[in-house]
């Protein structure tokens, strides 16, 4: 099959900058904030990725290019933290075209094979290849002679391609933080020869999960007539790499506020002004229509209206992370969502106690880790999602082994976490009784689970994942080995252990400005 061209690309050689190491994603890890004081500064965003690839970026005198966040000019570069940041520009169009339209409405549902429909646009498409195309440009521009360029997630499969025709002295990887589909599911792209050739200018390219991974491959053949073996793609004369390198968390960091003596009591707090339930239901997602809020709260609901828990016992905290509220089909979940709290509310409350407690904001990493410690049952049931961190997160903050997740099977976080109630998040009866099974499990049969995925989880944290790929992706023989990487990584985080606990203090809640988040995936 013919491979795919770009269409309105013409290649500008670049001669290339200083830095040896460049990491693009849609959004830079920095927020913009305004102080007390009334003066405007950046903020390092929280989340794993920033985390995972901190020490190693300020070791290389690294850049990172992305968008700011907002449409209209962009600021000059700056250095943030040891990090040379690269704002990019995206006009009002291209944020509704680019990020709203074909990553978003286009992209986002069809990966997910989501509730949602995915939306065709053509202007979109075309927003999309311009905004890549800037990326490339600016990576071609900031990337040394022979550096690592590592490019992440959907919104920019284009750019190792284009950046390969600008830069064929780079060596590129290309990370995907969501779900790759199915060769039936991804035909349905109009730019599917496109995207494939895209990815496939990267000398690696990862999946979280080996599902994703077996898909790229058949894809690779089926539309571009590559060869494939279990690792690589032979693709216009070049091996490619495609393996997979399931995304984790700050493990010892998780696990120093799971015993931080302030967020011990913010979780005690919690209970009591929730008025002691028997049982604390946690769900934490961003509220996208992924992520299975509406399947949950019905099985909750017909539990409570079954006597299988009681609604006097019970409490559900369901945090809603403001999400993408400029796209149509976030919106109206919103709306299904609230209607169905205020029904079982309705229902089910008393004066002075409610059966769900529905928070739609942002917290802050102590917050979350005491709503964790606070919870006998974390319900992480999305309908498909990449990785879910937050999963990651409960496992690890649970120190004393109690605690009980209930997982989907359509999380990639279950080929980890297999000890957890793993559970098939449409089947509403197998919901219910996976909810009321990790209720009433005892203290032994908790630890009997949670123990191997700690340990697992302690082995395979996000240092583990940085390097490792970043270790596959280094031309052989270089001297930047994994291991001295990981040295760096180590320093950096003794250094800064007392971080956390620094935030910890401000254990009351914090509500973020509505684009940025904590909650990944
Ligand atoms: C998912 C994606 C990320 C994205 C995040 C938040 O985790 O994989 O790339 O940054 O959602 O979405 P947003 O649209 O706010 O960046």
């Amino acid at each position: 099959m013919a491979s795919a061209p770009h269409p309105g690309f013409s290649p500008r050689p670049s001669t290339g900058g200083r830095h040896d190491l460049v990491v693009l994603a849609n959004r830079l890890p920095v927020d913009h904030t305004v102080g007390a004081d009334g003066r405007p500064s950046w903020r390092r965003s929280p989340g794993g990725l920033v985390t995972a690839l901190h020490p190693i970026m300020k070791q290389r005198a690294a850049a990172w290019i992305g968008w700011h966040g907002r449409p209209g000019p962009a600021p000059a570069p700056f250095v943030h933290d040891g990090i040379h940041l690269h704002p990019l520009a995206l006009t009002g169009d291209e944020v509704e075209g680019y990020y709203e339209g074909q990553a978003n409405a286009t992209i986002w549902p069809l990966y997910h094979d989501a509730v949602e429909q995915p939306a065709f646009d053509r202007a979109w498409q075309d927003h999309y290849r311009a905004v890549n195309r800037r990326f490339a440009e600016a990576a071609a521009r900031a990337a040394a002679p022979g550096a690592l360029v590592w490019v992440h997630d959907y919104h920019l499969q284009l750019v190792p391609g284009m950046l390969r025709q600008l830069r064929p002295d780079l060596r590129i990887g290309f990370f995907l933080h969501i779900p790759f589909p199915p060769v039936e599911l991804f035909c349905r792209m109009p730019m599917r020869d496109e995207i494939l050739h895209g990815l496939l200018g990267a000398d690696l390219v990862g999946f979280q999960h080996a599902q994703g991974t077996r898909n790229f491959r058949a894809l690779a053949a089926e539309l571009l007539g590559a060869k494939t073996t279990d690792t690589a793609v032979w693709y216009e004369g070049r091996e490619v790499t495609a393996d997979t390198f399931p995304i984790s968390i700050d493990f010892t960091g998780q696990q120093r506020l799971g015993i931080d003596p302030a967020v011990q009591a913010r979780a005690a707090q919690i209970r009591r002004e929730l008025g002691e339930p028997r049982t604390m239901i946690l769900a934490v997602d961003r509220l996208d229509y992924t992520k299975g809020v509406e399947c949950r709260l019905k099985a909750y609901r017909e539990l409570l209206a079954e006597g299988r828990l009681d609604p006097a016992e019970t409490a559900l905290v369901q945090v809603a992370v403001p999400t993408r509220q400029e796209i149509g089909p976030y919106q109206a979940l919103r709306e299904r969502v609230e209607c169905e709290v205020g029904r079982i509310n309705g229902e089910h409350a008393d004066i002075g106690r409610m059966p769900v407690h529905y928070l739609y904001q942002s917290f802050d990493q102590a917050e979350l880790a005491a709503l964790y410690l606070a919870a006998d049952v974390m319900a992480v049931t999305p309908l498909r999602d990449g990785m879910n961190l937050v999963a990651k997160e409960y496992v690890a903050t649970r120190t004393d082994g109690t605690g009980a997740l209930v997982l989907s099977e359509f999380a990639g976080a279950a080929a980890e976490l297999e000890q957890a109630w793993l559970v098939n998040p449409h089947d509403v009866d197998a919901l219910k009784d996976a909810f009321v099974d990790a209720a009433f499990a005892d203290p032994a049969e908790q630890r009997r689970r949670i123990e191997p995925m700690r340990s697992h989880l302690r082995r395979h944290d996000v240092d583990a994942w940085a390097t490792g790929f970043l270790h596959r992706l280094e031309p052989a023989g270089a001297d930047r080995t994994a291991a001295k990487v990981l040295r760096t990584a180590d320093r950096w985080r003794a250094g800064s252990a007392g971080q956390h606990r620094g935030g910890v203090r401000a254990a009351e809640r914090t509500v973020r400005p509505p684009q940025r988040h904590n909650v990944t995936g």
